[in-house]
């Protein structure tokens, strides 16, 4: 049997260049590669956890999906669904909540920073993480590709899988992490927070369309200084750049950083606009015939249920047996 890999997408927005590096594009070499057995799902109960339209949230669900697909998420390759239509995730996260700590919760990082940021302090950001597990134990996944910010979760998804083993007897694998190296983008006007659809002006959406592109690098913070160097530490608005400059070229930083040595950020950020642009162009294209047909695609998903709720349902069944419901 083939290792499992699972996972989500939040769908509060359009993807952005982070998504696409931080994870998106190993969840595709992944699947292209064919040794594993790939669920990727769109996290629409996850994203119920900030403030949003109803009428909005449509669309927004429907726009990472042909996101997704447009990137390469293949529904023959993968098993490509939608959260809250594997109703037995929300199941297990229940079972899950019973043993996990509050205390425990309240130390996620990403909680503590949604918070400040002004979110509301709801139940379901709090249980945000249960969820998670759930949403990777269930297929009892082997590895789980995810950007930096998300290795806390993973943390906390092996803890859950090692407790209720401890608890109730083998069920789980310990899931490992998969990280395309450990990269986290940072946002265009604050290179110290990472780029996220809640900093609108410093996010990249990848249907941006090149003026926009050209606007957003053009005022993209740089740092002190004049060098084009990568020094994420003391340099790291530039060094943000340069990632992404290699990123969407494939060459690596060094050379990029000696073409630029004398030139000055103008000429850097213009040619890195530019590189993106292209970077996005064949993306972009293909993304306009997935939205032209809106039908194949429910057909896709309802198959990715399907395939995800034969599995789902198992593990349930195992579960409540194990813990004692009848
Ligand atoms: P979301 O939608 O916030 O992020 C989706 C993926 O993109 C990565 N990512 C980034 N990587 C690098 N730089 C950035 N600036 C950046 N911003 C986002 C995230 O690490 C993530 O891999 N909680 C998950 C969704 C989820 C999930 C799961 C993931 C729900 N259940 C189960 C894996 C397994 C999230 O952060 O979504």
């Amino acid at each position: 049997m083939k290792p499992i890999i699972v996972t989500g997408l939040k769908p509060s927005g359009k993807l952005h260049l982070g998504n696409y590096l931080g994870a998106v594009k190993q969840i595709i070499d992944i699947q292209n590669s064919e040794k594993y057995e790939c669920f990727c799902f769109v996290a629409d109960y996850h994203s119920l956890t900030e403030k949003y339209s109803p009428k909005e949230k449509k669309q927004e669900i429907l726009e990472v999906v042909i996101d997704l697909l447009s990137l390469g998420v293949d529904p023959q390759r993968s098993v490509f669904f939608i959260q809250s239509h594997v109703p037995e995730h929300a199941n297990l996260a229940w079972i899950f909540n019973n043993i996990v700590s509050v205390g425990k919760l309240q130390g996620m990082i990403e909680y503590k920073e949604k918070i400040q940021e002004g979110q509301p302090a709801n139940a379901g950001l709090f249980n945000y993480p249960v969820l998670m597990a759930a949403d990777i134990l269930i297929y009892k996944a082997d590895f789980v590709p995810v950007g930096e910010d998300q290795s806390q979760h993973i943390e906390i998804t092996r803890e859950i899988a090692r407790t209720f083993n401890k608890t109730f007897g083998k069920t789980f694998n310990e899931p490992k992490i998969v990280l395309s190296k450990g990269l986290r983008i940072k946002a265009l006007d604050n290179p110290n927070k990472k780029m996220s659809k809640s900093l609108p002006k410093g996010c990249l959406f990848l249907s941006d369309s090149p003026e926009v592109i050209r606007q957003k690098i053009k005022t993209a913070v740089t740092d002190s200084g004049k060098e084009i160097v990568y020094d994420p530490k003391n340099k790291p608005a530039i060094s943000n750049l340069l990632t992404i400059y290699s990123e969407v070229t494939n060459k690596p930083i060094q050379r990029i950083a000696a073409t630029y040595k004398n030139k000055g950020y103008l000429k850097f950020k213009s040619d890195l606009a530019e590189n993106i642009i292209i970077f996005l162009n064949p993306f972009q294209e293909k993304r306009k015939k997935f939205a032209a047909s809106p039908e194949k695609i429910k057909k896709d998903l309802a198959i990715g249920s399907k395939k995800a709720g034969i599995i789902a349902q198992n593990t349930l069944k195992e579960v409540k047996k194990t813990i004692g419901l009848i």
